[in-house]
């Protein structure tokens, strides 16, 4: 695939997933392995998330998602949850004008009611001003944990349940893809590659529903050094894997493209 500057790219158009979610990992082993605070770490890797908006737009990737916070890092340090929590408004801040030049459309997958006033102001904010972008949504998860996000949709159906909103015979023919629309992630395309920075092979309650089916890559490199090439070989690594679903090899094959 060629980019507008003609570089080219080690995968196809046709081949690229179409939702990349990314746990960004490693700022604090980054950090440490310079001697500097953990914030730092932080704040560079602030910058790699900046820029992976824009490779992944380049590659036609319609959405990406970054897991900035999880629902589990609110029992950090309070001073490194202080710092996160500034660091947000004022990149989101400084941003604004790029991601509305950029086509870059904000969106929140978490719970925004616990952060504190002034970071969900500018969220609010930044995602009301970018809401015309056109050309990829950066989904950013903050304060967004999968167990909860599970058990927020099993609260609202047992309501539903309760209210006679949904009869005990739909209940009993419920089915996975009904049990998604009542799921944070209604609105979003399912997560085609899961990313994971930082050398550790685990998922850290992200995206649970869509890690059923989701391909995973696993990168060694710490946040802060991720870079341009090392996501587009998790790009053209996905390109080349084969999907199945369940299905067989050959079943996959003979199926028309859709
Ligand atoms: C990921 O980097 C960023 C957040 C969780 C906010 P870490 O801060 O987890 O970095 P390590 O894993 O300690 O190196
Ligand atoms: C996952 O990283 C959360 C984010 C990247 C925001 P963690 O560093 O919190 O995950 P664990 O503790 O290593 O599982
Ligand atoms: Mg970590």
């Amino acid at each position: 695939m060629l980019l507008g500057n003609g570089t080219s790219l080690p995968f196809t158009k046709d081949n690229v997933p179409s939702h990349v979610a990314v746990i960004m990992d490693g700022n604090g082993r980054w950090a440490r392995s310079r001697n500097l605070p953990r914030l730092e770490g932080h704040r560079r890797g602030a910058d790699v998330a900046r820029n992976i908006v824009e490779w992944a737009a380049d590659a036609h990737i319609r959405q990406i998602s970054l897991y900035a916070f999880s629902t589990e890092n609110w029992e950090r340090p309070q001073d490194e949850v202080n710092g996160l929590m500034a660091l947000l408004a004022t990149i989101l801040t400084a941003q604004l004008g790029n991601m509305r030049k950029k086509g870059v459309r904000l969106r929140i997958l978490g719970d925004m009611s616990a952060l504190p006033t002034i970071t969900r102001t500018v969220i609010q904010r930044t995602v009301a001003a970018t809401a015309e972008g056109e050309r990829i949504d950066f989904i950013l998860c903050l304060n967004y944990g999968g167990q909860q996000e599970i058990v927020d949709a099993a609260r609202t159906l047992a309501r539903q349940f309760h209210e006679g909103s949904i009869t005990e015979e739909a209940l009993d023919s419920f089915r996975p893809e009904d049990f998604r629309r009542l799921l944070w992630r209604d609105t979003l395309l399912p997560v085609d590659l899961l990313i994971r920075t930082g050398g550790e092979c685990r998922i850290s309650n992200f995206h649970l529903w869509d890690a059923a089916y989701a391909e995973l890559y696993f990168s060694d490199l710490f946040w802060p050094d991720y870079n341009k090439e090392a996501f587009y070989q998790a790009i053209a690594a996905y390109s080349e894997r084969e999907r199945r679903f369940g299905l067989t090899s050959a079943q996959i094959k003979s199926k028309p493209s859709p």
